[in-house]
């Protein structure tokens, strides 16, 4: 379907009046357009998706969207584009206000670069399980994980987008699809049961996101062909080509992993996005880290949080400014209870203990979190929480040459074991973080 975006620009100014005001095309897709619009009291730029139906005719399509964009509306998560309102003008015009996201799309990342080192492609991957596993827990299958679904902001933090929305318009269009055998969607993407039009739940994003996976490392999707009819055939029934006759650097956990998430049958893949991001970390460890320094996970909202407060009480905020660049967090209490109830739910610390402090030096890799509270040592990651009693723990570092002089902060435990908490620190990172954890941990064995 071709729109016409002229009418369709003029036709979204009018809905929606002088606040706003639209700017440039963003890009077209099957059956909406996305504009830059200059938001003016609030001097930003918004991102809005909009479809005519005036150009669209279907009634029904009117209803859906705008009740499957207030459901994903609802989603608020790191690694997926907020939608800020979903609107519609005499039910013809129906448009949903999100964030601009200033950067690529990972469609124009692969048309450049064709193929993304192993650690990229799994660390996009990643991100991309974990909004997918938060969407899912909400009821939410997205339908069209795509490259172009996929944005990456100026920092190469990964937002998804489209979550659902197509469903409304594909469903609106399963006449078209059995009239003119017309394919609604993107076939290189479809999920074998989406190929076959069977019912489908959150594991088809699963298999999507495997594609997905595939086309990063090897440059192309797995399946590819002349017609929808005939790429849907191999989605069905075709084995991929071994990502090892495309390059050989593919660790084996992640080959696994790739084709755990490309089974056919629903029932041979991940169960749950949680699973795959979990298999990815396992596969290839800095898949856990952003490419910037924005933390998606709980580490996040703890971290903003923690922020938020130490702003907020101005001063509670205890900056290891030691050696000049205020590199590390380090977060004196009080901590908001909505962390600690987390950290709770997460077992990190029991009913009554309470976290002191909370160390995240804010390195490209680090997405852990070393707390320290009154009777618990915790080490918290996206996907595991490691926690010790604080008496029997001791703190250390060691260094490590391979990668320029760079630092661990390792904990001694019991019985000699050791657990790595941070594994590349500056030497400012040590000497700043070491003293401060050892003083902390002696001060609590001096105590009854
Ligand atoms: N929130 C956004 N911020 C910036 N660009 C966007 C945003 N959403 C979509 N786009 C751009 O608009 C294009 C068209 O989007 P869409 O209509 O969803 O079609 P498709 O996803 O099939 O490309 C996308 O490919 C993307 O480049
Ligand atoms: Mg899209």
């Amino acid at each position: 379907m071709s729109l016409d975006i002229s009418t369709l620009r003029q036709r979204l100014q009018q809905a929606l009046g002088e606040e706003f005001t639209v700017g440039a095309l963003l890009g077209e897709g099957g059956f909406a357009a996305v504009f830059r619009v200059r938001e003016r009291r609030q001097h930003r730029d918004v991102a809005v998706k909009v479809v005519d139906l005036g150009l669209t005719p279907s009634p029904s399509l009117a209803v859906r969207f705008v009740r499957e964009a207030r459901t994903v509306a609802r989603l608020e998560h790191p690694h997926i584009v907020p939608i800020y309102k979903v609107g519609g003008y005499q039910n013809e015009v129906l448009y949903i206000v999100m964030r601009c996201v200033d950067g690529a799309s990972l469609r124009q990342l692969l048309e450049k670069k064709k193929r993304l080192s192993v650690r990229k492609a799994a660390t996009i991957a990643r991100q991309v399980a974990d909004a997918l596993g938060y969407a899912h827990h909400y009821g939410v299958v997205h339908r069209d994980v795509k490259p172009d679904n996929i944005l990456l902001d100026r920092g190469g933090h990964v937002l998804v987008t489209d979550f659902g929305i197509a469903k409304a318009a594909q469903e609106a269009s399963v006449s078209q699809l059995t009239t003119e055998g017309m394919v609604v969607g993107t076939p290189q993407y479809m999920s074998p049961e989406q190929a076959t039009g069977d019912k489908l739940d959150a594991r088809s994003d699963i298999y999507s996101l495997g594609i997905l996976l595939y086309q990063m490392l090897a440059g192309e999707p797995p399946f590819d062909g002349e017609s929808a009819q005939s790429i849907l055939m191999k989605q069905a029934t075709a084995d991929p080509p071994p990502i090892h006759d495309h390059r050989g650097d593919v660790p084996a956990p992640l080959t696994a992993a790739l084709e755990r998430m490309l089974a056919k049958d629903p029932a041979e893949r991940y169960q749950t996005a949680e699973e795959a991001s979990r298999a990815l970390v396992e596969a290839v460890p800095a898949a856990a880290g952003e490419t910037v320094p924005v933390r998606a996970s709980l580490a996040a909202v703890v971290i903003r949080s923690l922020v938020g407060l130490a702003l907020l009480a101005g001063g509670a905020l205890v900056g290891v400014t030691l050696l000049g660049k205020p590199p590390r967090l380090s977060v004196a209490a009080p901590i908001p209870d909505s962390v600690l109830q987390s950290l709770r739910r997460r077992r990190v610390l029991a009913t009554g203990d309470a976290a002191q402090y909370v160390f995240a030096p804010a390195g490209v890799e680090d997405t852990t979190f070393l707390i320290v509270a009154h009777r618990r040592v915790a080490v918290v990651t996206p996907h595991h929480v490691r926690s010790y009693p604080r008496e029997a723990v001791r703190v250390g570092f060691g260094a490590d040459l391979r990668a320029g002089l760079r630092f661990r902060l390792v904990l001694g435990l019991p019985q000699g074991g050791r657990d790595t908490v941070f594994r590349s620190l500056s030497f400012r990172d040590v000497y700043t973080m070491v003293p401060r954890v050892e003083k902390l941990l002696n001060a609590d064995s001096a105590r009854p």
